[in-house]
């Protein structure tokens, strides 16, 4: 049996239909959402993904804004620039481009942006509310997978969703959004022993830990949909995820391509939190 390979592009498209549409309407009411991309000395990787960033922002017509400081920006002259954006109007979302350079505190800095303008879904205030189910900002990658689990037609509630991998950025607030849509989560992580016989029982499976071909076949449970958040360059360079695609995609019901279908998710869903944060400014603004 071969599996389905999730169609990453078309649901990208789609999504991103519809998130113009949804630019357009507020722009036309006098909001045109704005995001601010800020990026700290010259890491060639980070620097493809902010153009890539602005690029998909230009697509869907939101304002975008890229600054590039040098590495030797200090702490306190990036946290003097976010609270220049946290005023600034024609902003709804301020992304820092990590990584940093070692004498800038991320923690720090993400601390100093406005909770309703962190369109990362980094700030403690924003963690917080994603824990007790509040709306608001939601975590990209994560959000993108449950959308893409919703728009290949599966239905989470009730199922045993593994996550493999408890980053900040990933793994753990993905387990929170699974459980939000009702799924039974269990969460393994480089000290799980026998780490095979917890993956075999998964029905939806995420992996998020930056090893590439981790997950064999042999991990997978016959049927199960498979969601590859790796992103890893080995020494050949060709970019390849933490599932050992190949091998899975015989056993998996459906599966991920990597790359294209979680990174262009994960932009996307950064799109739609920006116009989402516009949405409730303006509301703000008619309020008062
Ligand atoms: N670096 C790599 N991915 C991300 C991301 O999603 N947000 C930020 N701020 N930095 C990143």
């Amino acid at each position: 049996m071969s599996g389905q390979i999730i169609n990453g592009k078309e649901i990208v498209a789609s999504i991103r239909a519809e998130i113009t549409e949804q630019v357009r309407e507020l722009t036309e009411q006098g909001t045109q959402p704005g995001l601010v991309v800020i990026i700290v000395g010259e890491d060639p990787a980070s620097q493809v993904y902010v153009r890539n960033k602005a690029k998909s922002c230009e697509q869907v017509g939101i304002y975008s804004e890229v600054h590039a400081l040098p590495a030797s920006t200090t702490q306190q002259e990036l946290i003097a620039l976010i609270h220049l954006f946290n005023k600034d109007q024609r902003i709804h979302g301020i992304l820092v481009q990590s990584p940093l350079p070692k004498h800038i505190n991320e923690e720090a800095v993400v601390d100093e942006i406005d909770p309703a303008k962190d369109v990362d879904c980094f700030h403690p205030v924003n963690v917080g509310n994603l824990m007790i189910g509040k709306d608001g900002m939601k975590p990209c990658t994560p959000a993108g997978v449950i959308e893409v689990l919703k728009r290949t037609g599966v239905d989470i509630a009730g199922k045993h969703a593994v996550v493999v991998g408890r980053s900040n950025i990933v793994g753990k607030p993905m387990a929170m959004l699974l459980l939000r849509e009702h799924a039974t989560v269990t969460v393994c992580h480089s000290r799980t022993p026998n780490m095979a016989e917890i993956t075999r029982q998964a029905d939806i499976l995420v992996v998020a830990v930056g090893k590439a071909h981790l997950i064999k076949a042999e991990h997978v449970k016959p049927g199960a949909v498979v969601i590859d958040v790796g992103m890893n360059r080995p020494a050949d360079g060709k970019l390849t995820g933490d599932v050992d695609f190949e091998a899975v995609k015989e056993v998996a019901g459906a599966i991920t391509p990597v790359p294209g279908t979680v990174g262009p998710m994960t932009i996307t869903m950064l799109l739609q939190n920006t116009v989402d944060s516009a949405r409730r400014a303006s509301q703000a603004s008619v309020r008062v």
